[in-house]
């Protein structure tokens, strides 16, 4: 990978679809069983965050920032749960996912996608699942810092009974945590390369979750189990 720092740009890659997402999230605000469906799979997402960061964490001297980031992504994941059930839904009650089998994967590809660049990286081996953990976690942080606030702002002028500026709030923090990290860190990876690649799996996310909405079908038919290779072209890159 080549020296390089974050650039402004790669950040702007992230938004492009802001519209589609706001008339997508309009649309599942708007249906009580897709929003039900929408919360479950934010909750699912920072479950599967959190047990990634916990997987990561050294049961000896673990740095307080990297204990309360987890402790965070779970309350996170329970408060999308707890959320569901002021719709006036049960929130145990087994629900599929929007997107389907790419949001199952998404944070699971995208890791993986990281892992593989790093190994063929000069990176020491043993320094691997620390920078992958911040290499990946930069990204779902801005994936967060982008979605979220579109989120929240039509939660607010749908007048629905909840709010995300906490989880917000959070989210903006753990930004800055990751951020003063990697710029303490001695590798220097390819942002731009990194960005392009969580774009290609969003966007792939974000095209069956259109897809969903448009046809009424049920994603978990398609991509039920890990595909072997990405359809998107963050893998070739
Ligand atoms: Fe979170
Ligand atoms: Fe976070």
């Amino acid at each position: 990978m080549q020296l390089q720092s974050l650039p402004e740009k790669s950040c702007s890659m992230i938004s492009e679809k802001e519209e589609l997402w706001s008339d997508m999230l309009r649309r599942i605000i708007s249906e009580r069983d897709l929003h039900v469906r929408w919360l479950a799979t934010l909750s699912y997402l920072e479950l599967v965050g959190t047990r990634k960061i916990i997987s990561f964490l050294p049961a000896m001297n673990c740095p307080l920032s990297i204990l309360q980031h987890a402790a965070e992504e779970s309350r996170h994941a329970s408060f999308f749960k707890a959320q569901i059930r002021k719709l006036g839904a049960d929130p145990d009650q087994p629900c599929q996912l929007l997107g389907g089998g790419l949001a199952k994967w998404y944070l699971h590809r995208l890791d993986q996608w990281v892992v593989r660049v790093l190994k063929q990286s000069d990176l020491e081996e043993v320094k691997i699942p620390s920078v992958a953990y911040l290499l990946t976690t930069l990204c779902v942080e801005l994936r967060a810092e982008w979605l979220y606030p579109v989120y929240e702002t039509l939660l607010c002028s749908m007048k629905q009974p909840f709010s995300l500026k906490g989880v917000i709030r959070e989210e903006e923090q753990h930004l800055r945590l990751i951020r003063e990290e990697l710029a303490s860190f001695s590798f220097n990876p390819d942002y731009e390369r990194l960005i392009y690649a969580e774009k290609g799996l969003f966007d792939d996310l974000t095209d069956q979750i259109a897809l969903d909405l448009e046809s009424g079908a049920l994603s978990d038919r398609h991509h039920s189990s890990l595909p072997r290779e990405a359809s998107t072209a963050a893998f070739v890159i």
